[in-house]
């Protein structure tokens, strides 16, 4: 299946996506990360995306639809979980143009919903692993051992990007160009809402539940 998850910063994509993608064997892939690779390996595209990144801004089209197009390229035996991609109208026409370019579609697009001061809550307290990438939080999907992570025991550390003029600004992108792009999947009856708010288990449930209630 090919499947797109999106949300506001802070919604759980990245919490919900190792379960989501184990459950349908499909490989995760999660825009954001693959920038953050980059940048932490200083490569062109990394040096690039960083400035937009810090900000909260979205890194441009051109950059981020190329980079997608080559990975898709590379295994879509089975299909795939798009994590933070499409976030845009301009991105969410490529993506059809590069699928329906070899005969696929997105079969359902999973938008995570929660409210704006459960977000604020959740960034504040998020802690990223070094090594992994993990996302750990200090209160709500706290680490066994203060500062390390429970998967790969590799340093935490606060994003860049979780400051609050960062976050202020993801926010807004998110209420401005991708909630309405959602439009664009819901007029092909491909959206599915899922509430993501309360714990993560629970949060777990309700998508499993979506995902199974879909062709
Ligand atoms: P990206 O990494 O995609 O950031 P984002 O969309 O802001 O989402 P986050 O990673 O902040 O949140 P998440 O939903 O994954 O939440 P998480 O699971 O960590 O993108 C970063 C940047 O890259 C963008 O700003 C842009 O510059 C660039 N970029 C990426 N894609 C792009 C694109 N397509 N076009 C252009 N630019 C692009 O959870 C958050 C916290 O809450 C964690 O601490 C977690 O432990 C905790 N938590 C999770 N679930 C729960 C729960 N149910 N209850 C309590 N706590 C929870
Ligand atoms: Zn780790």
């Amino acid at each position: 299946s090919r499947v797109v998850l999106v949300g506001p910063p802070g919604a759980g994509k990245g919490t919900q996506a190792e379960a989501i993608s184990a459950r349908l064997g499909v490989p995760h892939i999660s825009t954001g990360d693959i920038f953050r690779r980059n940048v932490g390996e200083g490569t062109d595209l990394g040096l690039r995306a960083k400035s937009y990144m810090d900000s909260g801004a979205l890194v441009p089209n051109e950059l981020t639809n190329e980079m997608v197009r080559r990975r898709l390229g590379e295994d879509d035996a089975d299909g795939f979980l798009l994590d933070g991609f499409p976030r845009n109208r301009e991105q969410a026409e490529f993506l059809d143009d590069t699928l329906r370019s070899s005969g696929r579609t997105v079969d359902v697009v999973l938008e995570l919903q929660v409210p704006a001061e459960e977000i604020v809550r959740r960034l504040n307290g998020r802690r990223v692993c070094g090594t992994c990438g993990r996302s750990w939080h200090v209160e709500f999907n706290a680490t066994r051992a203060k500062g390390i992570c429970n998967a790969c025991a590799g340093p935490l550390h606060q994003r860049d990007d979780d400051r609050e003029d960062a976050i202020r600004r993801r926010l807004q992108l998110y209420e401005q160009q991708t909630a309405p792009m959602l439009a664009h999947y819901q007029e092909k009856d491909r959206l599915a809402r899922v509430d993501a708010s309360g714990p993560v288990d629970a949060v777990g449930e309700r998508v499993a539940a979506a995902l199974g209630a879909r062709p």
